[in-house]
């Protein structure tokens, strides 16, 4: 049985996720910020389904936007648990739209939540996870990291870093006996639509909107023809937490057959130039690819 915290569970993957893993046996704590207010509902609904089902499913207040939640999230499931295995960085958010519309102030936000929300709760979680000397931190990327489109420059950018940091993690974490991996996911009818924050600035939104709305039209076009199914990317991180410890691949790619081959050749040219770049520096031995 896996000790699991899951950031982001009301809705979405993150909900998927937390009731697969629950319903599997594991002990999962689901991350829900406002558990008072706007996720009043569904930290009741989480609940009610552990009590109905006997399964052990606890919400914890979380809000990846501040440390202080994110130090409070981590020590109520070492209390409870006494350990962590897996941390699930799913929380996230999409502010669409092309890049000259935000404001600094704007891209800071995206930033703030898809890459320092990982950091933070990452970094409340990892002394716990180096004196266990095991446990695996799992982040939820996109597939837009590695191929850039228009019009999600932003969220774009700001899971390259988040994939980036996971690089690193895996590299530095290696010694300590724990893992880092990411889950790159093609895009699926989640709440993120509902919940995308468009910019503020409708002057330079119109100045786009020839090209962003024909966008628009296309992408979602095929989207509802045939909508994907997001517990694809739940069943592949639940997949993750119940892999053998080593044997997880860093970079995971959920997404229709076509786009994951192209990726997954994608990934494999760039850890050979890390094996080339990284032995020229002669630094191999500090990776872990
Ligand atoms: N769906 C896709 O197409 C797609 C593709 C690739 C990657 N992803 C990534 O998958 C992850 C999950 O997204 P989703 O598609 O499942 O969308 P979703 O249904 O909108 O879920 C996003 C979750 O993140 C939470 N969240 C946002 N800001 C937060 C904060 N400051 N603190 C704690 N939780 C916060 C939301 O909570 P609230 O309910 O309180 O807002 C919600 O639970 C995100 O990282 C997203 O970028 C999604």
């Amino acid at each position: 049985m896996t000790v699991a915290l899951v950031t982001g569970a009301s809705t979405g993957f993150g909900r998927l996720t937390v009731e697969t893993l629950a319903r599997r046996g594991h002990q999962v704590f689901a991350g829900l910020r406002d558990i008072g207010g706007r996720n009043a509902k569904a930290a009741a609904e989480l609940t009610g389904l552990a009590a109905a089902e006997a399964i052990e499913l606890r919400v914890v207040e979380l809000d990846v936007s501040v440390q202080s939640s994110a130090d409070r999230a981590i020590a109520t499931v070492i209390d409870a648990a006494g350990r962590i295995d897996a941390v699930v960085n799913n929380a996230g958010l999409i502010f669409p739209g092309p890049v000259e519309a935000f404001t600094a102030e704007e891209a800071q936000r995206q930033f703030d939540v898809n890459v320092l929300g990982a950091l933070r709760v990452s970094r409340a979680a990892l002394p716990h996870l180096r004196r266990q000397g095991a446990g695996v931190l799992i982040q939820v990327g996109s597939t837009s990291s590695r191929v850039t489109i228009p019009y999600s420059g932003l969220y774009a950018a700001s899971k390259a870093a988040l994939g980036s940091l996971t690089e690193a993690w895996r590299h530095e974490l290696a010694p300590f006996g724990v893992e880092s991996v990411i889950v790159d996911a093609a895009p699926y009818p989640t709440s993120i639509g509902a919940n995308a924050v468009m910019p503020a600035d409708a002057a330079r939104m119109e100045a786009y909107a020839e090209g962003f709305g024909g966008f628009v039209t296309e992408l979602t076009k095929l989207q509802s023809e045939a909508p994907a199914d997001p517990r694809a990317v739940s069943d592949a991180i639940v997949a993750l937490i119940e892999s053998p410890a080593g044997a997880r691949p860093a970079r995971t790619v959920v997404a229709p057959a076509p786009q994951r081959d192209a990726i997954e050749s994608l990934n494999a040219a760039a850890a050979d130039a890390a094996r080339v770049v990284s032995a020229d520096m002669g630094v191999s031995a500090f990776l872990t690819l």
